[in-house]
């Protein structure tokens, strides 16, 4: 029933664009079928981190995006916020897991709430009451109470609450190490194969 080379991934607007690019582009990389979100919040900061300027129209966004990672059109759908026709507003779609990195304390409030009121929500209370694999990445500092009330509802379903805390034990020379400590760690949760950096232990200690 669950297709394994789908996976959903919304991009909400939170700090850490460079996550989400380098997210897409390893998914895509790995010819994985994505299913892309992105809120209206999320466009303004890929514009400030990035200097990604996404037209609004989600056809225009899909030719940018296959132009940048140079991939299979038919490998990525993006959907619009209010696109209720999207297969992942349904419990009927065969995606097994959904991604929202980063993802902003707003998104997170409306998943713990149930809100359902953008497709990005939507998507993700199917996930829970499918019972399928939702992964957060939520960026705020510091975290209030009601932060982390949320995460706390949201562990207790099996959401994993998996926040951009890079390590340093690897020693990171460059910001693309740091990027790829998270994105390894998001993969890793997703059960999804990567070669983006050694794991401990495999690597000589001196
Ligand atoms: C440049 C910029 C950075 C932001 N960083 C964060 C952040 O790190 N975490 C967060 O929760 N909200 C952050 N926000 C605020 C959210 O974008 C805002 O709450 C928005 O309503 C979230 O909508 P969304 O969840 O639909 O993307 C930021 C906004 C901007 C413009």
């Amino acid at each position: 029933m669950i297709d394994h080379t789908q996976i959903a991934l919304a991009f909400t607007g939170a700090s850490g664009a460079l996550y989400s690019r380098r997210l897409l582009e390893v998914l895509l990389a790995q010819n994985f079928t994505v299913h892309l979100m992105i809120s209206a919040a999320a466009r303004i900061v890929f514009s400030d981190e990035l200097d990604w300027k996404l037209p609004a129209r989600s056809s225009d966004v899909h030719k940018l995006l296959v132009t940048e990672f140079d991939c299979d059109p038919d490998l990525l759908h993006v959907y619009g916020e209010q696109q209720w026709s999207a297969p992942l507003a349904s419990g009927s779609h065969r995606v097994g897991t959904m991604i929202v990195c980063p993802c902003t304390m707003g998104t997170l409030s409306s998943i713990a709430c149930g809100s359902s009121n953008n497709l990005i929500n939507r998507a993700a209370d199917v996930m829970i009451k499918e019972n399928r694999q939702l992964i957060l990445v939520p960026r705020e500092t510091p975290f209030s109470a009601i932060h982390l009330e949320n995460m706390l509802k949201l562990a207790r379903l099996g959401v994993c609450i998996l926040p951009p805390n890079p390590g340093f034990y690897f020693k990171p020379s460059q910001l693309s190490d740091i990027v790829d400590f998270v994105v390894a760690r998001i993969l890793d949760q997703a059960n999804i194969e990567h070669q983006l950096m050694p794991r401990w232990g495999d690597v000589d200690s001196e």
